[in-house]
């Protein structure tokens, strides 16, 4: 699988990641632990190098289920494993920001001990802490590097403004954000400063949450417990807006032979700036299906065809946001 270099670091990575988000089961519903673990084996056989995590999927869980699937593949040194810091929680599950000095030393062993490994290969500030002088997060971050816990420092959810007073010593290797055909905040402003710095981009939510697999039809409805049943994407005419948009897309994609998941990735790491994109899955079948995106193009001619079908079906594009925890 292709491979890129991450920013300006000395990391290179695939172009498709795996996302283990719903791996952790918190907030998706539930998930299987064999079944994540075999879409972990099966990403490794597809070629893919990058791993991402965070200690708040499934509270541990995600992280250690990372760590024993490496460990029983024997894989540890053929992957990049990203995980996240930042977040802490209260027995209800309330997250709320922390990415004070304390909190980040405390937060590293516990990953790596999850991860059973000496060192994480990118790590993320999960979200900007606006109650934490970044200097501090970053002076952590730095300790740590030295220290040979991580190996390259990453953000996730900064803008363009949070990145550039984060990176003030040019080390800032990346910043994981919300992309995809139906989430481009990120075009305006961060991903021209990332690309303008030399800054990776990993792209997050690639598939819309399952959205652009075209597996969902006005019927469907999720429980309480999953966090699609929250989001304003798949609720009302805005659910109907965006499955109109996934049946022009999903004609185009049959157009050059491909399946709209693949084509909804592969557009995502065709875009400049964008190193990989991170799909979630919560089985070998659905990381074989996005890792498709690896192995074709998208012809030139139909970018505008895709973004016509995306205007005559979306009367307002909906921002993430609703997933940000609380300041
Ligand atoms: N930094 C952050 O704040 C942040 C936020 C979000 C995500 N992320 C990272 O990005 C990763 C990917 O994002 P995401 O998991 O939210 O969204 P995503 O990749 O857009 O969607 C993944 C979900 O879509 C469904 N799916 C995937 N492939 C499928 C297929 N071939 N057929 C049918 N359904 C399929 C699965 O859910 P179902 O089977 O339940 O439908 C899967 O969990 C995460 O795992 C995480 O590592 C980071």
């Amino acid at each position: 699988m292709e491979q890129r270099h991450l920013g300006k670091s000395d990391i290179s990575v695939s172009v498709v990641g795996l996302g283990t988000w719903v791996m952790g089961g918190w907030m998706w519903g539930g998930a299987e632990d064999e079944s994540s673990k075999k879409a972990i084996f099966k990403a490794i056989d597809l070629g893919i190098t990058l791993i991402d995590t965070a200690p708040v999927y499934g509270f541990g869980h995600a992280e250690t289920l990372v760590g024993q699937a490496l460990a029983e593949a024997k894989a540890r040194n053929r992957v990049v494993v990203a995980s996240k810091c930042g977040l802490e929680w209260d027995e209800n599950e309330r997250i709320r920001r922390n990415s004070s000095s304390k909190r980040i030393f405390e937060e590293i062993d516990q990953s790596l001990r999850r991860l059973r490994s000496d060192c994480i290969d990118l790590y993320q500030i999960h979200w900007p802490d606006l109650s934490t002088p970044f200097e501090e997060s970053l002076d952590a971050l730095l300790k740590l590097k030295k220290a040979g816990k991580i190996r390259e420092i990453g953000v996730s959810n900064f803008d363009a403004g949070q990145m550039e007073a984060f990176d003030r010593d040019g080390t800032l290797a990346s910043n994981q954000v919300p992309y995809s055909l139906f989430e481009r905040e990120i075009e305006a402003e961060t991903l021209p400063y990332a690309r303008e710095h030399k800054i990776g981009i990993l792209a997050y939510g690639p598939l819309c949450r399952g959205l652009l697999t075209g597996k969902f039809s006005q019927e469907t409805t999720f429980p309480s417990d999953d966090l699609r049943s929250a989001d304003p994407k798949f609720q009302g005419n805005a659910f109907l807006e965006h499955l109109k948009a996934v049946e022009g897309l999903k004609g185009l994609a049959k157009e050059i032979g491909v399946d709209i998941g693949s084509f909804a990735v592969r557009w995502a790491i065709e875009q400049c700036g964008v190193t990989s994109a991170l799909c979630g899955a919560r089985n070998p079948k659905q990381i074989e299906a996005s890792s498709k995106a690896a192995s074709f193009k998208i012809p030139g001619d139909m970018l505008g065809r895709i973004e016509e079908a995306l205007r005559l079906s979306i009367s307002k594009p909906i921002s993430p946001a609703f997933m940000a925890p609380p300041l």
